[in-house]
């Protein structure tokens, strides 16, 4: 009875791939609770673009200041050209904004929910189906193989940096994006544009394990991020 309203409430909200299960009800809760406040602003860049060129169309420029408008656009093209071009979206983000109202924080919920069976991710409801749910599941624009990518690394390391750093660091990915750059593969310290391994060897009392293991942890974070 109860299933059943619920399932014709998310019905009438739009999700339709719902099945019945602890987790599943456990996360529908989760979701409706949520649901009033998850609708998300869309097209902002759209919205920019027009409102900048209603400008241009608007105001009464000289020819000459639009030559020199177009010739700034050239400039800055060839600049970020120069720059390695990211292979897709920060995956944080991408979770933060399409997965973690229902999930939460991505490594908390693959430790969680999910486990490891032969290599492969497995979830509580779908086996060997857990790619293809995946593929049909909330995800666009071509990241499911990153996001398994990460739920797999995620799983298969302790909370460490949880445990050991967030409580003077901001969450790992967070933390990355502030501090620390990728280059040809390496991590760097931003503000120096020194090696993250050497700093390491002064900080906290790490020993070589524990500098090898947050080596390892913060560069796939910060692939994750930057996407190189
Ligand atoms: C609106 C809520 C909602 C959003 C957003 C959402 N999920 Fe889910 N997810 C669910 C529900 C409900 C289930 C359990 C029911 C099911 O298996 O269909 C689930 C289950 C899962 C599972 C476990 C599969 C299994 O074996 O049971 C994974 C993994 C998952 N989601 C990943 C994601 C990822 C990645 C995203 C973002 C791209 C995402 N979800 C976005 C609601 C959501
Ligand atoms: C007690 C607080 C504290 C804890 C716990 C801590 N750090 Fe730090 N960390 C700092 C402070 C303060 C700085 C900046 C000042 C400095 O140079 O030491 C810093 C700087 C860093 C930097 C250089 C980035 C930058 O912009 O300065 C890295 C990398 C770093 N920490 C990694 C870690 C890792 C990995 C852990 C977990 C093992 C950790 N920290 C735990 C306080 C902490």
């Amino acid at each position: 009875m109860l299933k059943n309203t619920l399932k014709s409430v998310v019905d009438s909200v739009g999700i339709v791939d719902v099945q019945c299960s602890n987790l599943g009800n456990l996360l529908l809760q989760e979701q409706l609770k949520k649901s009033q406040t998850g609708i998300r602003m869309k097209n902002r860049n759209k919205q920019n673009l027009s409102y900048f060129s209603g400008l241009i169309i608007n105001s009464s420029l000289s020819s000459l200041l639009l030559a020199l408008i177009l010739l700034s656009f050239v400039f800055l093209q060839t600049v970020s050209a120069s720059e390695q071009k990211p292979t897709g979206p920060d995956l944080h983000k991408f979770w933060d904004k399409n997965c973690s109202e229902c999930h939460g924080h991505s490594a908390d919920f693959s430790r969680k929910f999910l486990e490891i069976v032969d290599g492969k991710l497995q979830g509580p409801m779908h086996k060997d189906s857990f790619k293809t749910f995946l593929n049909n599941h909330y995800i666009r624009r071509n990241q499911q193989e990153a996001i398994y990518d990460m739920l797999l690394a995620e799983n298969l390391i302790e909370p460490r940096y949880k445990n050991e750093c967030s409580s003077c660091h901001k969450k790992a990915a967070e933390f990355v994006r502030e501090s620390i750059t990728l280059r040809d593969g390496k991590i760097l310290i931003s503000k120096e544009d020194t090696p993250v391994s050497e700093f390491l060897e002064s900080h906290r009392g790490l020993t070589t394990e524990d500098i090898e293991f947050y080596m390892a942890l913060l560069t796939r974070v910060a692939s994750e991020v930057y996407r190189p």
